[in-house]
């Protein structure tokens, strides 16, 4: 009860959040549209796995004239759609009902208005009617075999209970030598525990340790409706050369540096690394090879 209360309270909270959330997702997307700019085929049939539910990247390529399908485990889609709240309603999952009420009365028109104000033209719900969506079980994407030339996931991986499953699911939509790239924002990072260290760089909050979610002197759960994996950038790196050939793995932004004392770091087990603790994200650029 008192976690699910936290997430109400991070929800209101994030009301004065979307100029800085607006503008992470205008930079992730500019990144991810060079990527595809460099490696993919012209004229790209893309799939956005776990497209959210701001639907940061849907929303920026559909504008911007990419073929493009986000596809969800939960249900999403335009600002007070019934059909998303029935869909929650069908399966069972209040918690999303709930979430979603909150963003589409609280945060989502701000939100908007500020991706539209950084990308400089109006972007929005209408963006979001025009777009494709497809809302699935976690481990079975109803689309054919071979049918997309690049997969994007953001925040995404962290969250999956099966990863080999899903793995397995991306390589069977691709096309020979189709691309993924996976940004994961990694558990064992300052802000990896999804707790009140979300954003060090904005808040350092006094209450919960930093690190607390790997250390063995503290108790740590997450946040009600979040799931974590716990895996570490090896652990996923080790799946993906099993499937995929990598073709770059690039650390974006560290965190936590000057906190990150002796002290804290004897609590801490030594599987994870300094450079586990301190970045935030890897962002994976991969290959599916061609026979
Ligand atoms: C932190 S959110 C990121 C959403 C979005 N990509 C973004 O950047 O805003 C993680 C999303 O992954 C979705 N997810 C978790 N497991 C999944 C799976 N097996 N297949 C597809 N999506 C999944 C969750 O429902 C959730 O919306």
């Amino acid at each position: 009860m008192i976690r699910f209360h936290n997430r109400v309270k991070a929800v209101f909270e994030a009301r004065n959040d979307q100029e800085f959330q607006a503008k992470r997702d205008f930079e992730t997307y500019l990144r991810f549209n060079q990527m595809i700019e460099r490696y993919a085929n012209k004229q790209p049939k893309i799939l956005d796995i776990g497209c959210g539910m701001r639907l940061p990247f849907l929303m920026q390529f559909t504008q911007d004239g990419y073929d493009i399908t986000g596809t969800e485990v939960v249900a999403t889609g335009p600002r007070f759609s019934l059909n998303k709240y029935f869909y929650s309603l069908k399966h069972g999952n209040f918690f999303n009902i709930i979430e979603n009420l909150a963003w589409d009365s609280l945060l989502c028109g701000r939100y908007h208005k500020e991706l539209s104000k950084i990308r400089g033209k109006k972007i929005g719900n209408s963006e979001i009617r025009k777009s494709k969506l497809l809302l699935h079980p976690p481990d079975a994407i109803n689309l054919p075999n071979n049918c997309v030339d690049v997969i994007i996931t953001n925040s995404v991986f962290e969250h999956v209970k099966d990863t080999m499953a899903l793995l397995i699911e991306m390589n069977r939509l691709l096309k020979p030598n189709g691309i993924v790239y996976s940004q994961i924002h990694l558990f064992p990072s300052l802000s990896g525990g999804h707790n009140e260290w979300a954003w060090p760089q904005k808040i350092k909050p006094s209450n919960t340790p930093p690190w607390g979610h790997v250390r063995v002197d503290c108790d740590y759960s997450p946040p009600s409706g979040i799931f974590l994996n716990r895996l570490r950038q090896q652990d996923f790196i080790k799946m993906f050369e099993e499937i995929f050939k990598i073709i770059s793995i690039e650390n974006i932004d560290r965190e936590g540096k000057n906190l990150l004392t002796p002290k804290i770091l004897e609590k801490i087990p030594s599987y994870y690394s300094k450079d586990d603790l301190l970045n935030r994200n890897v962002a994976v650029l991969m290959r599916k090879p061609s026979s």
